[in-house]
Formats: C-alpha cells, sequence, structure tokens
C-alpha cells in the first residue's frame, strides 16, 4: 500500500465549500477610498450632496435610508433627508424634486421605493434631472446602459460588477443567469454583463423548469426575492453566486434567494446574507454621488 505520510489527508475528508465573498469588507475597502477622494475635492472648495427623499415609513426602506444617509456623511458628502407622510400628494413631490434639480448643493437626487400605490413611480422618477440622477433609474440612465454607454449605472447591479472584477471572477464568454427582471436590478445586471461579453439568460417568475437554466451558470445572480429558490441542485459544480435576496424571516433575521448552506458545498464562490450585495449598493450610492459632483463641477 502506498503511504503519503503523515501531511496526507484521507480523501474522504476533502469537501469542496465555496469561497465567501465577504462584500463587507469590499464595501469597507471602497468607501475608504471615496473618503479620500471626497477630501481631495473639499479641499478645492466642493462638498458633494446627496438628497433622499422617502415618502412614509416602510421599515425596509427606513433601514436602507439610514444606511445611505449614514455611509453618505462617512464619506464626508453632505447628506439631506426629505421625508413626506405615506398620503403626501404626487405634486408635493415633484414640486420638491424640482427645487432639487435646481439646487447647486445637491449633486444626487435619489427617490427610495417602493412609493405608495397612489403615487406614478415612473413620473417622479422622471422629475429627477438625468444629471443628478445617482440612482440610475432615470430613462436617460437606462437607455444609457441599453446602448451601452453607461451614464449612472444602478448601485445594486454596479456593487455586483464590483465585486466579480475584484474576486477576479472571469465572465467573457461565459454563461450568466440574471434570476429576475426589476428595472432596479435584474435588467441592468443583464446589460452590464452582456457588456463584459458574457452570454446571457434572463429568467423570470413565468420561466418554465428554472433549475435546467440555473444549471448551466457560470454566474448565477438570484434577484427575486423568495427565500431559499435556489438549492444546491440547481447550481452548477464551481460557479460563482450572487444573492440579491433581503427577505426577512418571522425570527427578525435576513435571508437571501440562495439556500446559503447546501449551496456553499457545490458553488465555487458565494456572497453571503447579510453581508455580500447589501453593503456594495451603499457604497457604490456614494461613488455615483461623487461622480455626480465631479461631472457637475467639471473635476
Ligand atoms: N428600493 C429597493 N432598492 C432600492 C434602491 O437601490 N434604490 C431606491 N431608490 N429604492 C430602492
Amino acid at each position: 500500500m502506498l503511504n503519503f505520510g503523515p501531511f496526507s489527508a484521507p480523501v474522504h475528508t476533502l469537501r469542496m465549500t465555496a469561497r465567501i465573498i465577504d462584500g463587507k469588507a469590499h464595501a469597507a475597502a471602497l468607501r475608504a477610498e471615496l473618503k479620500s477622494s471626497v477630501a481631495a475635492l473639499a479641499a478645492r472648495g466642493v462638498q458633494p450632496g446627496l438628497a433622499v427623499i422617502m415618502v412614509g415609513d416602510n421599515p425596509a426602506s427606513r433601514t436602507y435610508v439610514r444606511n445611505k444617509v449614514r455611509a453618505c456623511e462617512e464619506a464626508g458628502v453632505l447628506s439631506q433627508l426629505h421625508e413626506f407622510p405615506a398620503d403626501a400628494d404626487e405634486s408635493a413631490l415633484l414640486a420638491r424634486v424640482r427645487e432639487l434639480n435646481a439646487d447647486p448643493r445637491i449633486d444626487g437626487i435619489l427617490v427610495q421605493l417602493p412609493l405608495p400605490p397612489h403615487i406614478d413611480e415612473a413620473r417622479v422618477l422622471a422629475a429627477v434631472v438625468p444629471e443628478k440622477d445617482v440612482d440610475g433609474f432615470h430613462v436617460h440612465s437606462a437607455g444609457a446602459l441599453l446602448i451601452g454607454a453607461p451614464h449612472f449605472v444602478p448601485c445594486t447591479p454596479a456593487g455586483i460588477m464590483y465585486l466579480l472584477e475584484k474576486e477576479a471572477i472571469p465572465i467573457a464568454g461565459r454563461h450568466a443567469v440574471v434570476v429576475g427582471r426589476s428595472n432596479i436590478v435584474g435588467k441592468p445586471m443583464a446589460l452590464l454583463l452582456l457588456q463584459k461579453d458574457a452570454t446571457v439568460t434572463i429568467c423570470h417568475s413565468k420561466t418554465p423548469e428554472l433549475a435546467a437554466h440555473t444549471r448551466r451558470a457560470d454566474i448565477l445572480v438570484a434577484a427575486v426575492g423568495r427565500t431559499n429558490l435556489i438549492g444546491a441542485d440547481m447550481v452548477k459544480p464551481g460557479a460563482c453566486v450572487i444573492d440579491v435576496g433581503t427577505n426577512r424571516q418571522p425570527d427578525g433575521k435576513l435571508r437571501g434567494d440562495v439556500d446559503f448552506e447546501a449551496v456553499r458545498a457545490v458553488a465555487g464562490s458565494i456572497t453571503p446574507v447579510p453581508g455580500g450585495v447589501g453593503p456594495m449598493t451603499v457604497a457604490m450610492l456614494v461613488a455615483n454621488t461623487l461622480h455626480a459632483a465631479q461631472q457637475r463641477k467639471q473635476y
């Protein structure tokens, strides 16, 4: 019998587990870089400014908004929170957006979604001038991304592209599957991956045989909002799995769209929830606000 000596591990104990992509650490590093860029701009007399508009009291939105405002303040970006009651008139909201469009202290305007049903979301988003559209939700930004000349890219997919780059995940020529087709994540995500020469499949709630698609993904992005939708049998061994889900459980804990414990035994790399994509979204908002200030002030 061959003897490999005291350092050889018995083969049956070796189990592949995915590399955990630490979004919190990547976001902290990016925020530190942004902070010094903001300080450099401040030294020339320019402080970037973000205005966040929030309507009503959705608890999830309140948490997101608090994180965004705090991240801006920590980076040295001026931030303003404009709160409206849930029954606010659309006209009051539009009037505030117009004021902020004209306010020289404000470089970025973010309207936290969702808005109450009596307000026309598209009309409010369209009222933001494209130069201040740091969320990338205006049709101008969406169209620019579609034709491959991005202006402002929505923060969550931009943050995911940042993670893929930093983690040296190959994209060109790979098969990316995006599950979810929202304007905020799914559609822009698919366009960004396409722009980096991935072959992209977009799946959604009406896609039959979802697993047949996801199993072919080298990069799998789950952005649906259904806890544990993606199980281990739906993932190709070695794939990079990005979990955008933020599903609050009855016990108050946050869970993703991916069954993390099961999938990490199959995937090559995986983002956790919390601590994966979420912190990158916030860091990218700071980045977009800084870029808006640099562009508007011609720096
Ligand atoms: N609601 C959920 N995600 C987002 C986001 O990234 N931006 C805004 N404005 N609203 C959201």
